[in-house]
C-alpha cells in the first residue's frame, strides 16, 4: 500500500499496567500477565502498545512519580520480564512505546534525596529551589506549588503533587541523566515514547503570579458547582489563568528537538507522541514530535457531527500548514478521563454511541489511540468509600473540602468519586468468573472490580457473541487494516450542514471510501450523487453496524439505519 511510517498506519492500544492482567495473582497487573494477553491483542487487531509507566514508584500518582527511570516496578516483575514482554510483542509484530515523564521525578528518587539533603551537594541544582515561595502558584493536584524542606531551609517547586518535584531542565546534567535513561530503553529495542505533560517542563522565568481569586481546592469546588453559562465560562477562564505561567513556556521546543535527534540516531523509525494538543510541538513536521494528540476532539460534552467537522477542519488545516505536513492523531479516552462509554453515552443509546465513537476514531485521518477496556464497553466505576481511593489527587481533594470547606463527607465522597481517575482505571474484565478473571477468586485487587463484569462486560462472554462490542471492534479493525483509503486517504467532509450524521470521504490513490456515522435515532435517506467522485457510482459495503440485505448500493439512494456506522468503497 503505502509510503507511510509504521506509526502513521498503526492502531495504538494503551495498556495501564496496574489494571491490565494479573499474572501472579497478587491483585495487581504485571508483565507476566500482559505477555499472556499478547495473543488477545494481536487477535483484536491493534498494532502498537503504549504502556503507562512501569517503573519503580511509590505510587503517589499511580506510577507517574518515578523513583528509577531504568528499572521495573517490583510489583510488575523484573527487567527480564520486561525484555521477554518486549520480544514476545515484537515477535507478533506489535510495537511498544513507553511513557516518559520528563517534568518531574518522585520525591523518593535518589536524585531528589540527594538534592534535598543540603544546599551544596552535587545535585543541589537538579530541582527548582527557592528560599521562600516566590509567588502564589498552585500545584494542579494538591494545593500550594512550593513545599518546604527543612534540610535546606528552602522550598521546591512541583506542578503536580508534592511527591513529584519538578526537575530543573536548565541544568545540563539533568538532561544528560534523562537522555541516558532514554538511550537505555531505546537500546533495549522499544519503539518510542509517549511524552508526559510536556507543557509543564519549563516555568515562566519571571515567576509571575496568577491572578485568580481562589486556590486550587476552591477553584475545583467552584467548577463543580458552576451552573450558569457565565459561571462555566468563568471557571474555564480561571483554570487557564491559574496555570498559564506554569505551562507552555520557552525552552520546550529546543528540548524536543534534542530528544528527537536522539531517536533519529536509531534504526526502525522510533517515535514520540506528546501529551499535548499543541501542534507547535511537531516543529516543522519532522524535527520535534512525530505526533501530538487531537485532544480538542474529546474536549466536549457530546460528540456531534458539527463538533467533529469543525475539529477536523481546524486540525487538518494546522497540520497541513507545517512545512513538512504533520500527521493527525485521534483519541477519545485514556487513563486520565472518564471512560468513553460513560462520558459520551446518553444513558439510552450508550452502546450505539460507543460503536459510533470508536468508528470515528478508526476512520478519521490519522493514527488512532484506544484505551484498554473500551473494546468491551467498560464504564466508569464510582467508588463509595474514601478508603478505596488510590488516586491521591482524589483523596487530597476529599480532605480539602471536608476539612477546609466543611463539605459533608457524603457529598465530598460523591464529588471525589466523580473527579478521581480511579473510576476509569479499574481492573480489566477478562471473564465472568469472580474478580472478573483478573485475579484469582478471593484476592483483593488494587482497585475494586466493577461488578458489571457479570452483565456481559467481559472479554470471555463477548468473544462467544458475534454481536458483541468486542467483535465489532475486531471487524472494524480488520476493515481498516485492509483499506488504503482508511489508512492513508485524504479527508473530504460531505453534507456539511447535516446535524444528524457525519459523512466524509477518505481518498487514497487506489481507493475511495465513503463513511457515514449516523449520530441520530432517525432512519436517513441520503443522496450522494452530487458528490464529486460518487456520481452514478455503485457503493460497495466495506462495513456496516446494521443488517444490510445487499452489498452494493446506489449513491443517489442510500438508506442509513438509526445510529448506523456505514463504510463503503466507491466503485472506480
Ligand atoms: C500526565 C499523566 C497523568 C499524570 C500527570 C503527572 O497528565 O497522564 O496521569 O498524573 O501527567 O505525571
Amino acid at each position: 500500500m503505502t509510503s507511510l511510517k509504521w506509526w502513521q498506519s498503526a492502531v495504538f492500544y494503551q495498556i495501564y499496567p496496574r489494571s491490565f492482567a494479573d499474572g501472579n495473582g497478587d491483585g495487581i497487573g504485571d508483565f507476566i500477565g500482559i505477555t499472556q494477553k499478547l495473543d488477545y491483542l494481536k487477535d483484536l487487531g491493534v498494532d502498537a502498545l503504549w504502556l503507562s509507566p512501569h517503573f519503580p514508584s511509590p505510587n503517589w500518582d499511580c506510577g507517574y512519580d518515578i523513583s528509577d527511570y531504568t528499572g521495573v516496578a517490583p510489583e510488575y516483575g523484573t527487567l527480564e520480564d520486561f525484555k521477554n514482554f518486549l520480544s514476545e510483542s515484537h515477535k507478533r509484530n506489535l510495537r511498544v512505546i513507553l511513557d516518559l515523564v520528563l517534568n518531574h521525578t518522585s520525591d523518593e528518587h535518589p536524585w531528589f534525596l540527594e538534592s534535598k539533603s543540603s544546599r551544596d551537594n552535587p545535585k543541589a541544582d537538579w530541582y527548582v529551589w527557592m528560599d521562600a515561595p516566590p509567588n502564589n502558584w498552585q500545584s494542579c493536584f494538591d494545593g500550594e506549588a512550593w513545599t518546604y524542606v527543612p534540610e535546606r531551609n528552602q522550598y521546591y517547586y512541583h506542578y503536580f503533587m508534592k511527591q513529584q518535584p519538578d526537575l530543573n531542565w536548565h541544568n545540563p546534567e539533568v538532561k544528560q541523566a534523562m537522555w541516558d535513561a532514554v538511550h537505555f530503553w531505546l537500546d533495549l529495542g522499544v519503539d518510542g515514547f509517549r511524552l508526559d505533560a510536556i507543557g509543564t517542563i519549563y516555568e515562566d522565568p519571571g515567576l509571575t503570579p496568577h491572578n485568580v481569586p481562589m486556590n486550587l481546592a476552591e477553584l475545583r469546588r467552584f467548577s463543580e458547582l458552576a451552573q450558569t453559562d457565565e459561571e462555566k465560562k468563568l471557571k474555564d477562564r480561571y483554570w487557564a489563568d491559574m496555570f498559564k505561567n506554569q505551562w507552555g513556556q520557552p525552552g520546550t521546543h529546543e528540548l524536543m528537538k534534542e530528544l528527537r535527534a536522539i531517536l533519529d540516531e536509531y534504526e526502525g523509525d522510533r517515535m514520540l507522541v506528546g501529551e499535548d494538543d499543541n501542534i507547535a510541538y511537531m516543529g516543522n513536521g519532522s524535527d520535534e514530535l512525530h505526533l501530538v494528540f487531537n485532544f480538542p476532539l474529546m474536549r466536549t460534552e457530546h460528540i456531534t457531527p458539527g463538533h467533529i467537522r469543525q475539529n477536523q477542519t481546524e486540525r487538518l488545516q494546522q497540520l497541513n500548514a507545517l512545512s513538512n505536513k504533520g500527521w493527525p492523531c485521534n483519541t477519545l479516552g485514556n487513563h486520565d478521563c472518564s471512560r468513553i462509554y460513560s462520558r459520551f453515552g446518553d444513558k439510552l443509546h450508550d452502546t450505539e454511541l460507543a460503536r459510533l465513537n470508536v468508528a470515528l476514531v478508526l476512520t478519521l485521518k490519522g493514527t488512532p489511540y484506544l484505551y484498554n477496556g473500551e473494546e468491551i464497553g467498560m464504564t466508569d466505576y464510582m467508588l463509595t468509600d474514601i478508603s478505596q481511593v488510590r488516586d491521591t489527587m482524589g483523596s487530597w481533594y476529599y480532605h480539602a473540602i471536608v476539612t477546609d470547606m466543611g463539605v459533608h463527607p457524603e457529598e465530598a465522597m460523591i464529588r471525589t468519586a466523580e473527579m478521581t481517575r480511579d473510576k476509569n482505571r479499574t481492573p480489566m474484565h477478562w471473564s465472568n468468573k469472580p474478580n472478573a478473571g483478573f485475579s484469582p477468586d478471593g484476592v483483593e485487587t488494587w482497585l475494586p472490580i466493577n461488578p458489571n463484569y457479570r452483565e456481559g462486560i467481559n472479554v470471555w462472554e463477548q468473544e462467544q457473541n458475534p454481536a458483541s462490542l468486542l467483535n465489532y471492534y475486531k471487524r472494524l479493525l480488520k476493515v481498516r487494516k485492509s483499506s488504503s483509503a482508511l489508512i492513508e486517504g485524504e479527508y473530504t467532509p460531505l453534507h456539511e450542514n447535516a446535524q444528524d450524521y457525519f459523512a466524509f470521504l477518505r481518498i487514497s490513490e487506489n481507493q475511495t471510501a465513503l463513511v457515514i456515522l449516523n449520530y441520530s435515532e432517525n432512519r436517513l435517506d441520503l443522496d450522494f450523487s452530487n458528490v464529486k467522485g460518487a456520481k452514478d457510482k455503485t457503493l460497495y459495503t466495506l462495513f456496516s453496524s446494521a443488517v444490510r440485505s445487499t452489498a452494493s448500493h446506489k449513491a443517489e439512494k442510500l438508506t442509513i439505519a438509526p445510529f448506523e456506522v456505514f463504510i463503503a468503497e466507491v466503485a472506480s
